[in-house]
């Protein structure tokens, strides 16, 4: 492992050895490195036995933790940048049996910066979803030879517009003052996957060629639907607020500002971005926006706590695109396509996307990897040498639901490329909730598409346009 300057958590473990006994789990064990402009607060190491929790709250690879735990010295640093009346904490986890020579960090998640290790290790890997997946992208370019292999999943790619856009659903229903229903957007996102399922050549719930997507949900105008026991009527406007919001944001001329939400993902409850508040006669009079969206425009673009982003303008919405990514481009964009420096060291990336990822639109990380293969392709290099990414079908934010196939190993995936060789062609996966952990369909290596044909799976070039491909169905609904 190549050890950086930006890593603290190196500089710190310097000098002491990985595998740390019982004895020297103590604070004094540990010194803070001179670092310009910080002064330490205070250190703190204690051992853990026997942890089954995990930072990540909610990943589905916490399963494979084994049952008795994991014993560890748990260091805290904390220092200040006495100029900003700030506090940084670092954990680290040091092994106290004999390590593997392994290093992982793992990133964070929504405004959470996340948990790094750090040691002498003879390989360091980066894994991260979502803000830590946007991390790990960040890392490859900025940072590139700080880990051998990064492992990013649904990134958080081009933060600083993703987390605008997450308001765009709020803001067509604010102007068009029309608040569907959870019921109505839950029976068009059903809609969408019964119309589309069986386009991979297996009906199972699950859409695995967006690409072939192509529906039309002007029949459920009128339909009336149970909801919570009543019957509630799918409007014509409610199809229009939908349609919007699957196009994505526009400027008031409606040129295009990115990517809208993929097709058949679900856009409300846990992380939604089209929630409304409702009545129990089903009457909806208001949206209910994703906090992070409104904490984006809130404080760091209006530097406003008390700004009621349902005011905006359409005019002043498109102009914070820009404003976004000239602000805080620099510290929070992730999707600089020229990553020569960490191809030239050797280092290998994995990514994967949830295909129906409800906060992240998988056009988002579709987009940015086609520009990575079509700037790698001008120097004649080819992208799969070190970088790979995988679209999941049926997964959604950082997870999957019981019964979708996940790529639970994807980790080993990249242990095996960067210290062996083996290029994953396709990742493995585990029918979640499964019995005996059941393997699954595994994921195909972006842009080949899932294809089952008389029973038997595999993937194959999809033959289409890639770069346009989530565009064709937006016009046709
Ligand atoms: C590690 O130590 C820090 C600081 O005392 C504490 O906040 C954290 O909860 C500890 N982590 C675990 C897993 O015990
Ligand atoms: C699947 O079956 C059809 C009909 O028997 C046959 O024409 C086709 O070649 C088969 N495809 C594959 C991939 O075996």
């Amino acid at each position: 492992m190549r050890v950086s300057k930006n890593l603290l958590v190196a500089g710190v473990f310097a000098g002491h050895s990985l595998a740390t006994k019982m004895s020297t789990c103590s604070p004094n064990a540990f010194s803070f490195p001179p670092i310009l402009g910080t002064e330490l607060h205070s250190i703190t190491a204690s051992l853990v036995r026997g942890y089954t929790g995990f930072v990540a709250f909610g990943r589905p690879e916490a399963a494979l933790i084994e049952p008795g735990g994991v014993d560890f010295c748990n260091v805290t640093v904390s220092y200040k940048h006495p100029a900003h009346e700030d506090l940084v904490s670092v954990h680290v986890w040091l092994p106290t049996a004999k390590s593997n020579e392994r290093l992982v960090g793992l990133g964070g998640g929504g405004w959470a910066a996340g948990e790094g290790y750090g040691a002498k290790a003879k390989f360091a890997y980066w894994h991260g979803c979502s803000t830590g997946g946007r991390q790990g992208m960040a890392i490859a370019n900025k940072y590139p030879e700080d880990f051998d292999g990064i492992l990013a999943s649904c990134p958080a790619v081009d933060y600083p517009s993703l987390v605008l856009s997450l308001y765009w659903p709020q803001f067509v229903m604010n102007q068009r003052n029309v608040y569907p229903h959870a019921c109505e957007f839950e029976l068009l996102a059903r809609a969408v996957t019964e119309a589309c399922d069986g386009l991979d050549g297996d009906v199972d719930g699950i859409v695995a060629r967006l690409d072939l997507c192509h529906f039309d949900l002007q029949s459920l105008a009128g339909k009336v639907i149970d909801c919570n026991g009543k019957p509630l009527q799918v409007s014509q406007e409610t199809l229009e607020v939908y349609k919007a919001i699957l196009k994505g944001p526009v400027d008031p001329q409606e040129n295009e500002l990115i990517g809208g939400a993929t097709p058949g993902a679900n856009l409300v409850g846990f992380l939604g971005t089209a929630n409304t508040v409702c009545d129990e006669d089903n009457n909806c009079a208001r949206g209910r926006p994703f906090t992070i969206a409104t904490d984006w425009i809130r404080l760091m673009l209006k530097k406003d706590p008390q700004f009621d982003p349902a005011k905006l303008s359409h005019e002043e919405y498109a102009r914070m695109f820009r404003d976004a990514r000239q602000e805080w481009g620099h510290l929070f964009g992730s999707n600089e396509p020229d990553l020569e420096r960490f191809r030239m060291l050797g280092n290998k990336m994995l990514a994967w996307h949830a295909m129906n990822d409800q906060v992240i639109p998988l056009s988002h990380m579709r987009g940015h990897f086609d520009k990575v293969r079509a700037t790698d392709e001008l120097h004649g290099i080819t992208t799969s040498d070190y970088y790979r990414y995988f679209e999941v079908p049926g997964a959604s934010h950082c997870g999957a639901a019981d019964g979708v196939a996940y790529p639970m190993h994807a980790l080993e995936a990249l242990r095996l490329w960067v210290e062996e060789g083996i290029a994953p062609e396709e990742l493995s996966t585990v029918v979640l909730g499964s019995e005996g952990n059941r393997p699954g369909t595994p994921v195909c290596n972006y842009p080949k598409v899932a294809n089952w044909e008389n029973g038997s799976f595999t993937c194959r070039e999809s033959g289409g346009q890639p770069d346009d491909s989530l565009e064709h169905q937006k016009d046709e609904l």
